[in-house]
This record gives C-alpha cells, structure tokens and sequence, in this order.
C-alpha cells in the first residue's frame, strides 16, 4: 500500500505543484489599455483604457474576469487563503437620483453566467439559484438601487453577499474620517471611488472599505464582518466584476484600476496613471440643458436680433436709390455712406450754407483726403429725374477753369445730393452784400466778372452743347483759392422747371435776375442768361442787390436807379462806395453800360456772352444807350405808363412786398418760383399782380 501512498502523494505534489506555478496569485492594473481580461455581455475596455461593464442601455449585463483561475485553498477542505483586493469604480447616471442596478466584485467558481439575470441580480444569478449555496460565490456589491425582494437596505449601499443577493452584511455607502465623522458617498454621482476589499485567512475576517478617490484609507472601515469563506470558495475560482442594468434605470459602469493579491496586501493603485473618465458626463449634460442653454439661447438669440436691427438700420440709414437706367451713370455715382463719412454724418457745424434748394455741406472724402461741397436737395417727385440725372452726367463733364466742377450725385428715396469740389473762399455775395469784413477791389472783381463771363460763354457756346445756366446771381458764383469767379449751380433750376401740367408754367430763378420774358412764357434762354448776368454785373459794380428792400422805395429797383443815374449824366454816381473811388474809370463804365445792355428788357437787344466778352476785353466800346432806344422798347412792352426798362421787377417787388411783410429782408437774393401768367404781369393791374400765386421756393421746399 506503501507504493500506491507514495504514489499518490507524488502526484498530489506534481498537481499542485504544477497549479501553483501555474497560477499568478498578484496583479495590478492601472487602466485595462493592456490588460488581457475575458468580457461577455455589453462589457468592453474603452480606447483610453477604462472598463465599462454597462453603457446607458436597459437590461443588460456585463462581465470582466480575470481570465485566469486562482487558487484559494490547498485542498477542497483546506481553510481559504487571505486574500485582498482594491479597485476604483465610477457609476454615472443617466438622470439625476435615478441608479442603475449597480457593480458587484465577485469570487466565482466560473465566469460564464448563461442563465443570470439583469437588474436585482446583478447579471450573476437568477430567482432560481439565488441564495443556493452550491453557488460557491462571494461578492461585495456596490448596489444603487433598493430591491426589497433581497432587502436591500436602502438605495445606496454597499454589502457582502455570499451566494445569493442578499446581503450578509451591508451598510449606506460612506466613509468614517479620522474625528470618526461618517461622511454619505453616493455611488452613482459619477465621482470616482476606491473599494477595498480584505479577507484575513486566519481571522475568518471580511472588511469593506470605501472611500473619495484621492482619500488614503480610512482607518475604520464600513463593513467588517467574521465569516469563513473556506466553504464558500473553491480550491480555484476566477475573480472578477458583474454589474447589469435594470428595466429603466440606467447607469454606465466602469472600473478604473483593480489590483489583487493572494496572502498579502494588494499593490496600491497609482491614481495618476488611471484612465480619464469621458468628459462631459450626461449629468452635465443635463444640467446645461436645463440651465445653461436657455441662458445661451436667449443671449444668442437677443444677440442676434440686436444685430439685425443695427444691421436694417445701417441698412436703411445708407440707403439709396438707384434704378436700373442709372447703371449708365455710374462713374459720377457717390455712395451715401462715403458722403456721410465725409460730412460726419451731416452735422450742422459743417453746413456751409443754405439755398433755395436745400442744404449746402463741407466734406471730406474718406480715402482720397480731397475736400467737397455736397447739396443736399430735397426731391420728392421722381418725375423728370431721370433727365436730370443724365444732365447732371453730362455736366459732369462740364470743364472750364470758371466753373465749380461738379464731381457726381447721389440719389435718396426723397432727395439728390449733388457733389462739388469745395471753393474755399465761398460765395461771393458774402464779400459784396451787408457790411462785408473783407471786400473785393475793383481788379478783383473785375477780374472775376471776366471769369463768370467766360465760364457763362462756355456753357452757351463753347461745350458740346447748349448748357443754361438759370440761376446767375452773386451767391452762385463761388471764389475758389486764388480768388477766380466760378459758377456754380448751373442747370440745377432745371429740376423744378419739369413736371406738373403743361397748363401753368413754372418760372424758377431769382427775384431780380429774372427776365421779363421768362416770366411770360416760362422758357429760360442763353439770353435770359444774360438779363441774370447783367443784373449781376449792376450788382457787383454797385455792391447792391438787384432789388434792395432796404433802399428807398425809389430806389428799390437798382437797374432803374442805375439808368437814371445815366440819364442824369453821372452813372459813376452808382459805383459801390466800398470801393472808396478806386477803380478804372473805363472798365467801371463799360461793366455799368453792359449790365444795363443785358438789362433790356427785350431779349432781342441783349448782347450774346461772346459780344459781352468782347466788350470786357475793351475790343468793343462801351455800349451807348439812348434815351430813344428806351422809348422804343417801352411801346414795344406794350404797357403804357410804367418804364418798359424796370417793369418786371417793380411791379412784381412791390407787390410782393405788400404780401409778405417782413420777409423782404431775405427775399431778394432767395429763389422764387412762380406761376405768373402773362397777362397778370401787365402794368395795368400792378395792384394784384402776382399776388397769392408768387410763391417762395424755400416756403415749399424746407418748411
Ligand atoms: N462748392 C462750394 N464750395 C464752398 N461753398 C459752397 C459751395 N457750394 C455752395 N457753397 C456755399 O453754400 C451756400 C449755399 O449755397 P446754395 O447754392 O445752396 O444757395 P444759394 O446759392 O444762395 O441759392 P440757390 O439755391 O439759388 O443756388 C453758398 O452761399 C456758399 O456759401
Ligand atoms: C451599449 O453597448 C453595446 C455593446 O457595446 C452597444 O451595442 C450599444 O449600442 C451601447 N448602447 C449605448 C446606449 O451606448
Ligand atoms: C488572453 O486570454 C485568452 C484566454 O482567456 C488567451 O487565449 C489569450 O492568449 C490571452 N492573450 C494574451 C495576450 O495574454
Ligand atoms: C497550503 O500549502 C502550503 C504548502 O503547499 C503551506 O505552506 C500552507 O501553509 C498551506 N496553507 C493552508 C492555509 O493550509
Ligand atoms: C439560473 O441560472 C442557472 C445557472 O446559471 C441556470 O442553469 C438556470 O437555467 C437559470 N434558471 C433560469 C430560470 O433562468
Ligand atoms: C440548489 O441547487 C442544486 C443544484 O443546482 C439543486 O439540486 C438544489 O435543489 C438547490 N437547492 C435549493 C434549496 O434550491
Ligand atoms: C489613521 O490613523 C492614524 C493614526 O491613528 C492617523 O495618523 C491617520 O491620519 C488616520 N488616517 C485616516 C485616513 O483617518
Ligand atoms: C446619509 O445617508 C443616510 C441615509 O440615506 C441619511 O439618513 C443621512 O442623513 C445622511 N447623512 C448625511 C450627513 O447626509
Ligand atoms: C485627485 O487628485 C488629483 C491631483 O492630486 C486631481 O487632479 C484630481 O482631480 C483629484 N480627483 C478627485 C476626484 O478629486
Ligand atoms: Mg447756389
């Protein structure tokens, strides 16, 4: 028998020997990246390393074992050895204060679970074999959930089980620290936390303990029970983790490092090389959907209304018109915006003056640095716009050394903004009229008559065609650096001289310049050009208005005044006595003889500008005028009593003048428009002449 005993013994110690070398009794893993474990179920290792036994779906389980069989105990009645075990886990939950079932480590003879359920039983056993001690397992649940089929204790808990669900022992997940203060973990917050797990092999004693992450051991732990695990445990079992879901609660599961170790203190995790857990966990998540989104949303959404409506008034504060015939004109085209830039917004300190037509402002182009007068005139109509547009085009490429060029326009919904180049020393009315602090010499005024004369004949006669200026008077002849004459404003009398009926006829011009024809018929002339010119002349010489409301009612008309001088022998007698006597004699004659030439009141006896030229460069003599030639034309007028030479503006002055007292100051260098019919402008009724239908244009246009 002796054989046979030894034999056996020598293969009791081959077997064993051969299991226990084959065996690892120790492992530890920081992150599963490498590790080689057996999963089943909806297990698996993320990327980063992480062991996730459950992701967000219902009633699944998962499994992660160690993939080898460890030896517990040197025989089937041998005592357990000691073992222990540390892991950090992390459960996060889908919704707030709603766990999953929850993790269970597990000493198990197999790691095949074929028949186990989800939920309750943790995906390790099932109603059948719950609580069955041929089960051979032990576990440390880690549960988020009550189930009182297995007297759960409360919904967040830690036990030890032994062969069914229910637990041994099992307290509220938490921690004692060292005043002995017990602190509530809860499981599934998502936080991770770190288990120990230890059984003294000698003692028969389990203790749990659990803590916060980055906590070193608690001294007092939160379970300590004294069991013998020699009949739950098999000579070898697999060690490893079970967690499952329930029917609605869900949770995600993950183990972040595990070490074991047979008969000795397992090797502690390194908690700086686990594995990062996702992010943003769905609990964030929703907490940025409850809060923070809405907050975003409105601040985006405000934010992005706030922007439309900057954007639509920009919009609508740039905005301009422009059709389609006007692509033609587009070179002379200015943007809105570049003129608001330029006139900073059109505010009043750069307005330059004001018109019959509108504001007149200074400017200064963004990019080219260069200076401008920009007009505002206010249009409603867009009748005839677009033959003045085409005008304006043209004139734009008006050039003569005499004439304010006119860079471009601009069109608005209700006005056109005409673009100058900006005359730095102004109009010249402003040097003449009212007590001037600076006034002109007589060569500097002749030599800006000559330059007006010459600006005018190239607009009759000179330019490609016929351009009539309409509007000559001493504020539109402007004085640019070098004190030349130029004019400016030409055609623009044009824009309120279309439209309306063909019935009455619109006169527009200036109280004073106007010819006597005009006013008839309503047409403008190149010569009744030159009856404004002459007026202009008288003007400029006298350093008078055509019509001074101020002068002695004698006097207001000062072509009569000048002529009367003439007839009385002494036209000097009407030179402006700024001029302190200091002119030539001469060129003071011809200027005063023409002004008064241009003056007829029949077109057929003013000079053209060409003759007007000559007669101002002295290659013609001064023009002699009668006292018959006066005469003649005073019958051919047809107005028997009133002198054909003043008659126009007379009537229509004092008339006027009784109509708007107060206003008279002002009026004679304002623009007047007028639907005069012909025979109202007859002497014989000079006492309604006009009357209510003389309108002023300022009255209609900016009131
Ligand atoms: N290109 C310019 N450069 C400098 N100043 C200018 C320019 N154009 C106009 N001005 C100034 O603006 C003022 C107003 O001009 P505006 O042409 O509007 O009026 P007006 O000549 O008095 O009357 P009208 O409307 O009949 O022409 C002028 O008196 C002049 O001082
Ligand atoms: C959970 O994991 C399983 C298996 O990996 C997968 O098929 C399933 O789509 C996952 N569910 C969710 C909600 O992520
Ligand atoms: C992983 O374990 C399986 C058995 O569970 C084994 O077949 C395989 O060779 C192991 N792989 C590595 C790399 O250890
Ligand atoms: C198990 O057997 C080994 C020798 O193989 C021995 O050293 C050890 O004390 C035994 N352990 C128990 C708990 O019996
Ligand atoms: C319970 O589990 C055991 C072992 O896993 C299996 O054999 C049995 O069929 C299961 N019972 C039910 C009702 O699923
Ligand atoms: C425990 O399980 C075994 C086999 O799986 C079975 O024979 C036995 O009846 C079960 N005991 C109880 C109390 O269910
Ligand atoms: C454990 O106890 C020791 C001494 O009693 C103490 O120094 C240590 O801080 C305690 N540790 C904890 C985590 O309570
Ligand atoms: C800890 O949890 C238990 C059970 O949920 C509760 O009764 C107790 O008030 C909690 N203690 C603290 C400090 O929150
Ligand atoms: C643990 O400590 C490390 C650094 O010491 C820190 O980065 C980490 O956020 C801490 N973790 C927790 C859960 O407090
Ligand atoms: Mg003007």
């Amino acid at each position: 028998m002796v054989p046979l005993k030894f034999g056996a013994l020598i293969f009791y110690i081959l077997i064993s020997f051969l299991t226990t070398s084959k065996s690892v009794n120790e492992f530890s893993y920081n992150g599963f990246r490498s590790a080689n474990l057996s999963l089943d179920g909806i297990a698996k290792i993320t990327p980063n390393g992480l062991l996730k036994l459950t992701n967000f779906t219902t009633l699944q389980k998962g499994h992660a074992f160690y993939p080898d069989p460890i030896i517990f105990k040197n025989s089937s009645y041998a005592s357990a050895f000691s073992f222990s075990t540390y892991f950090v886990f992390t459960m996060v939950s889908g919704y707030e204060n709603l766990g999953g079932q929850g993790i269970i480590f597990v000493l198990s003879p197999s790691k095949r679970f074929e028949g186990a359920s989800p939920g309750l039983y943790f995906g390790l056993l099932n109603q059948t074999n719950n609580g069955n001690f041929s089960n051979h397992i032990f576990g440390v649940e880690l549960d988020s959930l009550k189930n009182v089929e297995v007297q759960d204790i409360d919904d967040n808990h830690v036990g030890i089980d032994i062969n069914g669900m229910k637990s041994v022992s099992s307290n509220t997940a938490g921690y004692w620290d060292s005043e002995d203060l017990f602190h509530n973990l809860t499981l599934n917050s998502g936080q991770p936390m770190q288990l120990w797990v230890e059984y003294d092999g000698t003692e028969k004693q389990i203790s749990v303990t659990l803590a916060p992450l980055n906590d070193s051991k608690p001294n007092r732990t939160l379970l300590q029970i004294s069991y013998d695990l020699s009949h739950v445990l098999k000579p070898t079992m697999f060690v490893g983790f079970s967690s499952a879901t329930g029917p609605i609660q869900i949770t995600s599961h993950y183990v972040l490092g595990w070490s074991f170790k047979i008969n000795g203190m397992a090797q502690s995790l390194d908690l700086s090389r686990l594995p990062k857990l996702p992010r943003v966990g769905p609990k964030k998540i929703s907490k940025v959907l409850t809060i923070y989104l809405p907050v975003i949303i409105v601040v985006s959404v405000s934010l992005a209304i706030w922007g439309v409506v900057c954007y639509v008034t920009r919009v609508r504060k740039f905005a301009e018109v422009l059709e389609e015939w006007e692509r033609d004109y587009s070179p002379q085209r200015f943007k809105f915006k570049d003129l608001y830039k330029a006139t900073k917004g059109f505010r009043d300190k750069e307005i330059l003056g004001r018109g019959g037509f509108g504001k007149v402002y200074k400017g200064v182009m963004p990019r080219s640095k260069s200076e401008i007068a920009v007009k505002r005139v206010s249009h409603e109509s867009r009748q005839g716009m677009k033959e003045f547009v085409a005008e304006i085009a043209s004139m734009g490429r008006l050039r003569h050394r005499n004439l304010v060029p006119l860079l471009g326009y601009c069109r608005r919904k209700s006005e056109l903004l005409l673009v100058y180049e900006y005359m730095p020393n102004g109009s010249l009315d402003k040097f003449i009229h009212d007590q001037p602090k600076f006034t002109l010499n007589w060569d500097q005024r002749f030599r800006v008559i000559k330059g007006v004369a010459s600006g005018l004949l190239y607009l009759h006669e000179e330019w490609e065609q016929v351009v009539i200026h309409r509007d000559i008077k001493a504020s539109n002849v402007l004085l640019d650096g070098e004190m030349n004459g130029r004019l400016g404003d030409f055609g623009l009398a044009r824009l309120y001289d279309r439209g309306a009926d063909h019935q009455t006829t619109h006169v527009v011009g200036t109280l004073g310049y106007l010819a006597p024809e005009q006013n008839r018929t309503g047409k403008a002339t190149t010569s009744t050009d030159v009856y404004a010119f002459g007026a202009f002349l008288l003007e400029v010489a006298c350093g008078r208005r055509p019509i001074d409301p101020k002068a002695a009612p004698n006097d207001l008309i000062l072509v009569d005044q000048v002529f009367s001088y003439w007839n009385e022998g002494d036209i000097f007698q009407a030179v402006d006595p700024n001029l302190c006597n200091d002119y030539v004699k001469e060129e003071m004659e011809t200027v005063l003889k023409l002004g008064l030439l241009c003056s007829h009141s029949e077109p057929k006896f003013r000079p053209s500008m060409r003759q007007v030229m000559l007669y101002l460069e002295g290659a013609l003599a001064p023009p002699e005028l009668s006292a018959s030639g006066l005469k003649l034309t005073q019958h051919n007028g047809g107005c028997d009593g009133v002198p054909l030479w003043s008659y126009p503006s007379s009537t229509t002055s004092q008339t006027l003048s009784q109509n708007s007292e107060g206003r008279m100051n002002g009026m004679a260098s304002k623009t007047v428009r007028g639907s005069l019919k012909a025979e109202t402008l007859c002497g014989e009724v000079s006492g309604h002449v006009g009357g209510a239908e003389v309108h002023y244009l300022r009255n209609h246009t900016t009131l």
